[in-house]
């Protein structure tokens, strides 16, 4: 009974909430331009997670604001990734939609892809479909080359690694030539000796408030809402390495301090690691708590001394400095 009355109200409050934000762009001027904080920037770019888009003209607008708001930066982003579930079921109309809406903004020159599990589920859904309908959006929408769903990318000098799942469960499934790939390709990004970036749509099991923030149930299995079996290896090859910032989302929750009443916080650290849940763009679910607006992410902006993670709602062109973080770089 109560799990049913907890349903409604969060269906409730997701119209309710995705109603506000929608006319919030139309109800207030924006309060400002994208634009660095300080002098001597040596990279921003924007992350959001879970737009969830299909040819639903509520979906596409949100994403459309958020775009809006990116496009006008003061100085152009140099790269604006879309951390997974960047559709809703990974049909090609799905994909087509999210394409045409990206292509009509001038964003930055470095879109990058993550594949969530979302977008495993259209098609025949096995790893061929998937892969071969990424790979096609991929360079649609980006214009990136790619021959899988877990490749490199660069934002400025600084490596990127995004991972993706190679099966369409609702955790991901990384096999043994990912894993290795992983390893050597993060081994290769430290020599650079600046911050690596991997993006993988599923955060590392147990951080920000998992496994009880993925079923709101308290007998929640460890790895609920998490990588799943190879969180640990990830995580190792991750704390290998100096100044290692993994991006996830997937969780869909708001935005949240360490101090906030809520069980979670949207950046933590894990050993070395700095984690990053991004908050879900679209299509939140108000049980979780937080800051629960659609339309919210994060621009991050890398100096020579540390990494400034600036929450933002593009849908309506707000800074929510309370979300702000400071990674500091270690020599
Ligand atoms: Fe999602």
């Amino acid at each position: 009974m109560l799990s049913a009355i907890a349903s409604v109200i969060r269906s409730v409050m997701v119209v309710i909430m995705t109603v506000v934000t929608f006319i919030a762009p139309f109800s207030h001027k924006k309060e400002s331009k994208i634009e660095r904080k300080n002098e001597n920037c040596k990279a921003a770019f924007a992350a959001i997670s879970d737009t969830h888009l299909k040819d639903n003209f509520i979906r596409l607008g949100m994403f459309e604001f958020g775009l809006q708001d990116l496009a006008q930066a003061k100085d152009k982003l140099d790269a604006f990734v879309i951390d997974g579930d960047i559709t809703d079921h990974g049909y090609p109309e799905h994909w087509q939609a999210f394409t045409d809406t990206l292509l009509k903004y001038d964003v930055s020159d470095n879109n990058i892809m993550v594949l969530g599990n979302h977008d495993t589920w259209g098609g025949d859904r096995t790893y061929e479909y998937t892969k071969s309908n990424f790979i096609k959006y991929s360079k649609d929408a980006t214009g990136r080359d790619i021959d899988d769903v877990y490749f490199t990318a660069d934002i400025c000098g600084c490596p990127v690694i995004v991972l993706g799942s190679q099966a369409d469960h609702t955790g991901p499934t990384f096999y043994r030539d990912q894993l290795d790939w992983f390893a050597e390709e993060m081994a290769k990004a430290a020599e650079k000796g600046l911050p690596i970036f991997v993006f993988c749509h599923q955060p590392f099991n147990g951080t920000h408030g998992l496994p009880y923030n993925w079923e709101l149930e308290k007998d929640a299995d460890p790895d609920d809402g998490g990588i799943g079996e190879s969180s640990d290896e990830i995580l190792e090859i991750c704390n290998r390495y100096k100044n290692v910032v993994f991006i996830s989302g997937h969780v869909h929750a708001g935005l949240s301090t360490a101090d906030d009443k809520t069980n979670y916080s949207s950046v933590e650290k894990v050993g070395n690691v700095t984690s990053v849940n991004l908050p879900s763009y679209e299509y939140f679910d108000f049980m979780r708590g937080g800051h629960l607006f659609n339309g919210t992410g994060y621009i991050f902006e890398v100096y020579d001394n540390e990494i400034l993670l600036r929450a933002r709602n593009f849908a309506t062109g707000t800074w929510l400095e309370k979300y702000d973080y400071v990674i500091e770089i270690t020599g």
